[in-house]
């Protein structure tokens, strides 16, 4: 590892070079970077551009298929594409044991690190050895091809275990976030139908640990169709709650089953279902398939991060999102990558641990979000300052928009100059990033994703008239598949077509996102057009927190909105009504923050709410958030005559003053 020591960085000296650099529009990649990376062709995107279905044949044959396709591309259907079609191929295999029949069984596939400071060292050959037995534990528990398992862990080894051990027989995993309430997993694996649920006897947070298994008891216990539940001892909890004949420990099944070979699978065969927000309550189950996906996350992972044999990866995420799925688990895996897998938050157990961990490991390679970089800015220097950052190469931004200040301290402090910041946008419908800079031959313009990536074709469209914008405002929009794209709405097509494949016709692709695309053809994403909220990359629907604040007795109706927030990106702001003459107080305040964590999870609890006897609608009786995002911003709302009642909105704007 270099030599270099700490740097000597203060609050007044960061400041200084930030104001110096926030002029600066362009940052050329670092020329020692640009010298030793993989990816340095010019050409590479108008290569790609000139026959984008042969070029994603070409990227996918760098993964090993037991059976080639027939078809790359089938558009009969449309827009439920399929690639690959006629291929067959098995993820875990690609993941796994491709590598340890290689010879590199011994590689580290994650150093995790527990929050209290344990460490565990899983090699590829034991990853395997795990996922195999794991995958035969499945098939005795009577899952098979196409069953629904649901994955309700912390971020330990086993939850990627237990995803590949799905991957491996063909069924379809549903993994959701351990941040969420076991209420809604239980919707989750209610809508989904899963068989099975891999979960925890609990989870640990800042020093603190919650028993999850009785949580999951009481939400779940009575789901019809779910028939075993796998329990992984992590937290050390010993009275966990079992239930004969349904209930396992992961352990122990995972030593008395044989392990079994991957599935050869149809490259279309359903590999998971995630669950996100979308405009409504009801949460869409996003589904992706075997052999784009892998395709899609593998060969971008490996471009953008200008993956190494040595490199030390890490992406700071949650697998229960999209970005763990992509890229702390499949990308990284069937690059053969080593990682980190960090179990705690970046606070604990102090500010620092985030590069503690990064110097500790030597990482050169590190992916997290912007709240998590405002959020370290505002902690101070100080707790960067004393670790040695010097084996970094390379840093990128996913989730949301990422503002230019934040992105120089990225830079200057973590990357110390060095380091190129790829700012990658994508969603969880597109499975894998698709704007973006290459780092070795892009220049980075802070506050811009860059343009698409090789293969991948993503455009501002005009609002009203559809037609392409070449520099302005509009609608992002995607006109042509690709391989890691979202094949359906689990169990709702009719969605599908009507979210995604209708506002612009049905090949292409409604992203749902705002942007300006400048003269270089660089891409500004603004934000989200539909009601969905982005608070600190975790995509919330306001419908969703409206209808788990109105589930409140006393509740009568409320409107959530977003508001900008300096360190979270975005903030809910709830505006309630409460029945009759009930005052809101303190007391209900909690409730309905408690029915919120019950329902969906602690971190869609809104940062205020405002109590008001009447909220701003038109004459036909519609709110209109629109000015109830203007009242939390503090701005002029123009003209109110529309109104129904238009002296609500100035009692309104009283109110959030008052309470500021
Ligand atoms: C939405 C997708 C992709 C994994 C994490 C979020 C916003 C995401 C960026 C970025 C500007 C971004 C968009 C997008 N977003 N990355 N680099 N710059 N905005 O996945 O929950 O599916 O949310 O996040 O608004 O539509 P998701």
């Amino acid at each position: 590892m270099s030599t270099e020591t700490p740097r000597t960085l203060t609050e007044d000296g960061v400041e200084a070079r930030l104001s110096e650099l926030l002029g600066q529009e362009r940052f050329t990649p670092p020329a020692p970077f640009a010298a030793q990376a993989e990816i340095t062709d010019p050409e590479l995107r108008a290569r790609a551009a000139a026959d984008p279905v042969a070029y994603w044949e070409e990227q996918a044959r760098q993964l090993r298929w037991s059976q080639e396709w027939t078809t790359a591309l089938n558009e009969d259907d449309a827009p439920f594409y399929r690639w690959f079609e006629g291929g067959r191929i098995n993820v875990s295999d690609n993941c796994l044991d491709r590598h340890v029949e290689a010879g590199r069984g011994d590689r580290v596939a994650y150093h995790w690190h527990g929050e209290e400071g344990e460490t565990r060292d899983v090699t590829y050959a034991e990853l395997l050895d795990q996922t195999a037995r794991f995958a035969g534990a499945l098939r005795q528990l009577g899952v098979q091809q196409g069953d629904v398992v649901g994955i309700y862990l912390p971020m330990i080894p086993e939850v990627v275990v237990a995803m590949l051990a799905c991957t491996r027989i063909g069924a379809v995993h549903n993994v959701v976030f351990g941040g969420f309430s076991a209420g809604s997993v239980a919707e989750r694996m209610e809508v989904s139908g899963a068989k099975v649920l891999v979960t925890a006897d609990g989870s640990r947070r800042k020093g603190k640990t919650t028993a999850v298994k009785p949580e999951v008891d009481r939400t779940m216990g009575q789901l019809d169709g779910l028939e075993k539940i796998v329990v992984v001892r992590h937290a050390g909890l010993d009275d966990t709650p079992m239930t004969d004949g349904r209930d396992v420990f992961f352990d122990e099944v995972v030593a008395a089953a044989e392990p079994v070979d991957p599935e050869p699978l149809d490259a279309e065969a359903p590999m998971f279902i995630l669950y996100s927000s979308g405009s409504t309550a009801k949460p869409k189950g996003i589904q992706h398939t075997t052999g784009g996906y892998l395709t899609g996350v593998t060969t971008t992972l490996r471009q953008v991060f200008d993956l190494q044999d040595d490199d030390v990866y890490w992406c700071s995420a949650d697998v229960g999102w999209i970005t763990g799925h992509s890229y702390i688990v499949y990308g990284p895996l069937a690059n053969g990558v080593t990682s980190v897998m960090y179990e705690g938050a970046p606070d604990y157990p102090h500010q620092g641990i985030w590069w503690e961990l990064i110097a500790k490991r030597g990482v050169t390679k590190f992916y997290t979000a912007p709240t998590a970089i405002r959020a370290a800015m505002k902690w101070g220097v100080e707790h960067v300052a004393p670790h040695d950052l010097s084996s970094l190469k390379l840093l990128g931004s996913v989730g949301e928009p990422i503002n230019p200040k934040a992105w120089l301290w990225y830079w200057h402090v973590v990357g110390g100059e060095r380091c190129p910041v790829v700012d990658t946008w994508w969603q969880t419908e597109t499975g894998a990033m698709m704007i973006t800079t290459l780092p070795g031959v892009d220049d980075a313009k802070p506050g811009s994703a860059g343009t698409p990536l090789p293969g991948i074709d993503v455009q501002v469209l005009d609002a009203e008239t559809g037609e392409r914008v070449t520099e302005g405002e509009g609608l992002l929009a995607i006109p042509r598949p690709w391989p890691s794209m979202l094949r359906t709405l689990y169990q709702d097509p009719d969605r599908y077509v009507s979210t995604y494949w209708s506002r612009f016709g049905e090949t292409t692709y409604f992203v749902g996102d705002s942007a300006r695309i400048d003269a270089d053809g660089y891409i500004w994403v603004i934000g989200r057009v539909d009601d969905v909220i982005n608070v600190s990359g975790h995509r919330l629907s306001t419908a969703e927190v409206e209808s788990a604040i109105v589930a409140h007795p006393h509740v009568a109706e409320a409107a959530v909105v977003a508001k900008a927030d300096d360190l979270t990106g975005q903030a809910i702001v709830a505006y309630v009504t409460l029945n009759g003459d009930t005052e809101g107080s303190d007391r209900i305040e909690a409730e309905v923050n408690q029915h919120i964590a019950d329902r969906i999870g602690k971190l869609a609890r809104p940062k205020r709410i405002v109590w008001t006897s009447d909220l701003p609608k038109t004459r036909s009786g519609k709110i209109m958030r629109r000015l109830l995002r203007d009242i939390a911003e503090e701005r002029d709302l123009g003209d109110v005559t529309t109104l129904a009642d238009p002296s609500v909105v100035t009692t309104l704007q009283d109110r959030w003053g008052a309470g500021a």
